[in-house]
């Protein structure tokens, strides 16, 4: 997962980067979920300067604070509206900007709502394994692997693996800079560097559909395994740092390989491949002009901030331009400042513990001769045990499995057809519902212990991939891209797969 922990809520001017005007009209056709326009000016830097300004507002006039209620409820109910505008918050952010006298955008209104919800909202369609069983679902389709667009989907061409390794090479080159960088000899995962690693076991459910009924779930089971949460940045975290966050999992299948599902706390990713390489680069080209410019400039704390969005921006924007995302710098303008501004909302959204969270891949595998994307939802219930403001997800996670298992509950979102469940744009959430197969059980362990932090040592220096499996092989460009992204970023740090 690429993530963009530094870029705070604002958005430096689009005048820097956009051509000059008249603009171009967008073509949409080329991006499924059509971005909303970045506004011309974004007035907001941080949540917290933004939701007092809300409050006075608020406060004078209670009824704009009950249609923005009104259009975070409709949030929360409709995945697809999370990833576009235009939900009447135009319209509120204009009523709110004459009142309160200063701007607010609809951007800024989205990331507001999307920071301050402290769990995530319920928006995956889960089927009640007990009370209804699975197979009301009707019969998902199966893929004919020899039709070449299928194929296309399950194979890199030699051009695709040459882009791909170019990719691994590029990314890993990130990734000893960054242990240069910080002065350690041993790099970092090139994503996901800082996580806590630990026992877990995986049972799949008796009664679940026929169709679902392949690789890991063909004959119920339960099977050992270690799990990993993390924070996605590729420097270590303090787990206080707003950032996505990880849950990769690992079992002994019932074949005797391993089988590894890698999900994050995102529904959503970058369209394809290229469209993540971009990001990274253009994050790695603010991060060193932040570093040129604190260097000329020493304690301009806000200049470097600048140049860090500046070149970000511009990097971005080029890239999608020459990567041919987009047609135009204007629509690259768009589809940058579109996840950029997503990504900074949903990374200040505070997570309380990993338990709580809903993982997902956001990328589907092969199910027998079937397709599906898969997620795990928390079967524990809320209520905080944070023990220290130092790495408090890890403590949580310390205090509650002292005392108790944790669970969640893993389920299979299959495809249906092109429309409804795109089978190589991961942008887009899916429209069927998960279907029950099994349960992840964290049993009861104390994580202080020495030989907790033994398993612990082994599965950081593992290496989790979504190719470590026997059956269940990723489909689609990102999933393709990943196989020597993953191997190279194991590579730089001698991993290998946990290896039961
Ligand atoms: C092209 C897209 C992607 C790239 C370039 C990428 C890159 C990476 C890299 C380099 C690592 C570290 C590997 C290692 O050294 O062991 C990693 C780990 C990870 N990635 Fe990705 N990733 C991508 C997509 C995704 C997606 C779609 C998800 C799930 C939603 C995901 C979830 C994870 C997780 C959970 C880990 C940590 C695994 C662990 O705990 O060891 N990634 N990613």
């Amino acid at each position: 997962m690429i993530p963009d922990s530094s870029h705070p809520l604002g958005f430096p001017s689009t005048a820097a980067v956009a051509p000059a005007s008249p603009t171009p009209p967008v073509e949409t056709a080329r991006i499924p979920n059509p971005p909303p326009a970045l506004p011309a000016q974004q007035s907001w830097n941080n949540v917290a300067s933004l939701e007092s300004y809300l409050q006075k507002v608020f406060a004078a006039n209670p009824a704009l604070k009950e249609q923005l209620d009104a259009v975070a409820q409709r949030n929360m109910n409709d995945p697809s509206s999370l990833y576009s505008l235009g939900s009447g918050l135009d319209a509120l952010a204009a009523s709110i900007s004459s009142i309160g006298g200063q701007s607010v955008t609809a951007t800024d209104l989205l990331g507001y709502l999307q920071a301050t919800r402290s769990q995530r909202p319920p928006t995956l369609q889960w089927l009640k394994i007990d009370s209804q069983p699975a197979t009301s679902q009707t019969k998902p389709p199966e893929l004919n692997w020899a039709d070449p667009n299928v194929q296309a989907l399950i194979e890199a061409t030699p051009e695709q693996q040459q882009k791909f390794i170019a990719f691994a090479n590029e990314h890993a080159a990130i990734q000893k800079r960054v242990a240069q960088k910080m002065g350690v000899e041993q790099p970092f995962r090139g994503q996901h560097a800082k996580g806590v690693g630990l026992s877990a076991t995986f049972e799949v459910y008796d009664n679940i559909p026929e169709y679902a009924k392949a690789g890991l779930f063909a004959n119920g089971g339960k099977f050992k395994g270690v799990a990993r949460f993390s924070g996605s940045a590729g420097v270590p975290d303090k787990e206080t740092a707003p950032d996505a966050r990880g849950f990769a999992i690992a079992f002994i299948g019932p074949d005797g390989k391993e089988q590894n599902f890698l999900m994050t706390n995102r529904e959503g990713f970058f369209k394809n491949a290229d469209e993540v390489m971009v990001m990274v680069r253009a994050k790695m080209a603010g991060g060193m002009a932040k570093e040129k410019y604190l260097a000329e400039h020493p304690g301009d704390l806000a200049g470097a901030e600048n140049a860090l969005k500046g070149a970000t921006m511009a990097t971005a924007v080029k890239g999608m331009v020459t990567a041919g995302i987009v047609g135009t710098e204007a629509e690259a303008v768009q589809r940058a400042g579109f996840l950029f501004t997503r990504s900074a909302a949903d990374a200040q959204r505070p997570v309380q513990s990993y338990l709580t969270e809903t993982y997902i891949s956001n990328m589907p595998i092969k199910v027998g001769n079937r397709v599906a994307r898969f997620a795990v939802r928390p079967l524990t219930s809320d209520g905080l045990n944070k023990g220290t403001a130092d790495k408090p997800l890890t403590a949580d996670l310390t205090n509650r499995l002292a005392k108790e298992d944790a669970e969640f509950e893993f389920g299979l979102q299959f495809y249906e057809s092109p429309d409804t469940t795109p089978l190589n744009d991961a942008t887009n959430p899916w429209a069927t519902p998960f279907v029950p197969v099994g349960r992840v059980t964290l049993p009861k362990q104390d994580l202080t212990s020495a030989e907790s932090q033994a398993l612990a040592k082994q599965i950081d220096d593992t290496s989790f991939s979504p190719w470590n499996t026997s059956e269940h092989t990723p489909v689609g460009d990102i999933g393709l891209a990943r196989k020597p992204i993953y191997e190279t970023s194991a590579g730089v740090r001698n991993a290998c797969p946990y290896g039961f």
